[in-house]
């Protein structure tokens, strides 16, 4: 299969930030997905239905002309959200899910969740409103080795929650291990997973080849080979409870490469590649379609998209960086190639 035509793809997991970073960043997204799940972990966080208002407005300002690319919006889960706030995200039809961060879990994440138990009204009402809660699926307690915050978070906090609230839906966001991966299976249609394109092709070795390389840090971090294997496996199986999040994460390339570095890949521009790259590996190219542009909007209750986009087998060059808010950000496989081009889109 040399060309493959897929309905237009939804990304279920992004990050376009604001301002000079989101005007950089948008079009790349805009150009092949449909749609995209907007992550609310702005500085302050997008928390009530007016700001995820706001910021949608803002989206929409900075796309080129022309574009029909259509960004879903969340609100950010904190200590003192009300039940009332679902009530209006429902209402406003602009908002399609909460996002649940873990108290300093990762990237302005500080005004996250410390005290989960305590919001079940609040979860509650989401669970009536069938309004999906997605989550950073990883404890932030420091005595946990950073390799197994997530299976821990599964067992100590999401196992407990599916509990409390038997309708609930929820999204374990860019699984990266394979307790992710069963968890998600045995959790029937109501919990799904969203997976990377940094976690399906890469495994930890990758932060460390040859020297650091801050461009593959992301969080969760990469796991070991096992798990990337057990995500390939969730991703091009056919199930509908497993779908296209890419969690593209831009920051600007000082913020990466520095004695603290932030975590994030930015795979935006190239992302549709990346994944087809792996599909096509596993001989599951067939399968693509239902993963990146199906099962995610099915999920969310959304209509599949009905326009296109072809890709053709074809090395498309990766730049070392792109401009970004006045410096620039490195997107993953900079300078190398990825085997697909997109070309309608
Ligand atoms: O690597 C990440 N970057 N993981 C996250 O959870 C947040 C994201 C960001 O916003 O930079
Ligand atoms: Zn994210």
């Amino acid at each position: 299969m040399d060309s493959l035509t897929i309905p237009r793809p939804d990304d279920m997991h992004l990050h376009l930030r604001d301002g000079a970073a989101l005007a950089s960043v948008v079009a790349h997204t805009a150009a092949t997905f449909a749609r995209a799940v907007v992550m609310p972990n702005l500085k302050p966080p997008v928390t009530t239905t007016a700001q995820a208002v706001a910021y949608r407005d803002r989206i929409l300002a900075a796309l080129p002309a022309g574009t029909r690319f259509q960004p879903l919006m969340t609100l950010y889960l904190t200590d003192t959200t009300p039940p009332d706030e679902i009530a209006r995200a429902v209402d406003s039809g602009v908002v399609h899910a909460v996002k649940l961060y873990p108290a300093g879990a990762t990237t302005h994440a500080d005004a996250g969740v410390q005290h989960l138990d305590a919001l079940d009204a609040t979860i509650d009402a989401m669970a009536r409103a069938g309004m999906p809660l997605l989550v950073h699926g990883e404890v932030t307690d420091g005595e946990v080795d950073i390799f197994d915050r997530e299976a821990v978070f599964l067992e100590r906090f999401a196992a407990p929650l599916l509990a409390r609230h038997p309708s609930l839906k929820l999204v374990i966001e860019h699984m990266t291990t394979a307790q992710a991966v069963a968890f998600v299976r045995a959790g029937g249609p109501r919990v799904a997973g969203t997976i990377t394109p940094q976690h399906l092709l890469l495994n930890r070795n990758a932060i460390f080849a040859g020297g650091l390389r801050p461009h593959h840090y992301c969080l969760p971090v990469l796991k070991r080979e096992t798990h990337r294997q057990a995500l390939v496996g969730a991703a091009v199986s056919g199930e509908p409870c497993f779908f296209l999040g890419t969690d593209s994460a831009p920051h600007a390339r000082d913020a990466k490469e520095a004695a603290c570095g932030c975590a994030g890949c930015y795979t935006a521009p190239h992302a549709l590649a990346l994944y087809a790259e792996v599909f096509d590996q596993q001989g599951a190219l067939d399968r693509l379609a239902d993963f990146a542009s199906g099962f995610g909007a099915d999920f969310y209750g959304l209509p599949r998209a009905t326009d296109a986009v072809t890709l053709v087998r074809e090395p498309a060059p990766v730049p070392e960086a792109f401009p970004f808010a006045g410096g620039e950000v490195v997107p993953l496989r900079a300078g190398g190639t990825v085997g697909w081009r997109v070309v309608d889109g």
